[in-house]
């Protein structure tokens, strides 16, 4: 049995965009296990643009982390040694776990077993931690709690190639929108539009004017803005908002490497009282109890092949932080993940 593991920490608080010498790899010895714990071997490991706001040293709606703290992430872990009667060895789960080889856990928090049923229905196991698992649910329950998205109406997502903005986008399709995407570069507007059936699809890395780009493509305004940019994002599409929209604010990731004090200041919020326009945003866990259907749903999805999936593998641990670094220079197509080991027979 293996006695001890590599993970990594932060080497140092984040100070604008993050780099990998923020982060240090550690050998850490694996303990005895207690009653009700288990060991698990971290089989594929995510990176998220939401961990940014953690590493700054501030609180955000997570903890801020500390110096020397294990960088914590979804994975795909298998149990190899159990204390805990509900997880057995080999058990294969989503989880909680992180930049680290092995998981030490009592059990607690959010542990899915994933479902055997998909393994051979065209649902990869790093499905569980993409569309399957928080980017795919924030999707979900922002187009259906929060947006209250419906047919014949015009959405528009920012970040839209990634897996929350794919996801949701895909999603309005099915309610029957008018879907408007807004991503970087040739290669993922091309899949937004060609393979996840996006209406129209704005590079704003080549259009020389966002503003007037998303004017053209929603000409009608926008009922549903699904934001996954931050507040200049938001400041350029208030005014084009229709009566009674939804601004969905789902992430930051423009503005996560920035001080508070240097954002962008929000400049458009009067069409909030003159169009009625409601902004909210949402914590995925809020909607926890409803995963399980949200899941069933957008696995029968992808197996049927309606749901489309981008997902972009890494191999091995020493890899974590140049993944995670590169989603903040749009480097990355789809879910971002790591591999640390194949998966399980
Ligand atoms: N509220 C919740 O509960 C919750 C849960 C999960 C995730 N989120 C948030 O949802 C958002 C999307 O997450 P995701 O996992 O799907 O990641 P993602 O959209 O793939 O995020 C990385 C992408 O963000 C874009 N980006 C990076 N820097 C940017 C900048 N300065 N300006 C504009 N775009 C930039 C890049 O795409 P382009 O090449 O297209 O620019 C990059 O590839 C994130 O903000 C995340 O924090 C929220």
């Amino acid at each position: 049995m293996t006695t001890t593991s590599r993970r990594w920490v932060l080497a140092r608080h984040v100070e604008g965009a993050p780099s990998p010498e923020d982060f240090r790899l550690e050998t850490v010895q694996l303990p005895a296990l207690e009653d009700g714990q288990f060991i698990a071997r971290t089989i594929l490991a995510s990176v998220d643009p939401g961990m940014r706001s953690r590493l700054s040293g501030g609180d955000s709606y997570a903890g801020a982390m500390k110096i020397g703290e294990g960088i914590d992430g979804f994975a795909v872990i298998q149990v190899v040694e159990s204390r805990n009667p509900a997880y057995a060895v080999g058990d294969v789960l989503a989880a909680g776990g992180g930049w680290r080889e092995h998981i030490v856990s009592d059990g607690r928090g959010l542990i899915q077993k994933i479902p055997a049923e998909w393994a051979g229905r065209g649902v990869p196991l790093g499905a569980w931690i993409g569309v399957l698992g928080v980017p795919g649910l924030t999707a979900w329950f922002g187009m259906h709690r929060v947006a209250q998205a419906k047919e014949g109406e015009t959405l528009l997502v920012t970040s839209a190639a990634g897996p929350v903005g794919a996801t949701a986008g895909q999603i309005g399709k099915r309610l029957g929108m008018r879907v408007v995407g807004v991503a970087g570069g040739p290669r993922k507007c091309a899949w937004l539009e060609d393979e996840a059936g996006f209406d129209t699809v704005i590079d704003y890395k080549a259009v020389p004017d966002l503003t007037a780009a998303i004017a053209e493509a929603c000409p009608r305004g926008v009922d549903v803005l699904f934001d996954n940019v931050g507040n200049e994002s938001i400041d350029r599409v208030l005014p084009m908002m229709r009566m009674r929209g939804r601004v969905v604010v789902s992430g930051q990731v423009a503005d996560y490497n920035v001080e508070p004090q240097d954002r962008y200041g929000l400049k458009n919020t009067s069409v909030l009282i003159t169009h009625r326009v409601r902004m909210e945003g949402l914590v995925v866990f809020d909607d926890i109890r409803q995963f399980a259907e949200a899941q069933a749903q957008m696995a029968a999805w992808i197996a049927d092949g309606s749901l489309k999936i981008a997902i972009e593998e890494f191999d091995g641990l020493e890899r974590l932080p140049e993944a995670f670094c590169g989603l903040f220079r749009g480097e990355n197509f789809g879910r971002r993940l790591v591999r640390l080991a194949a998966d399980p027979g």
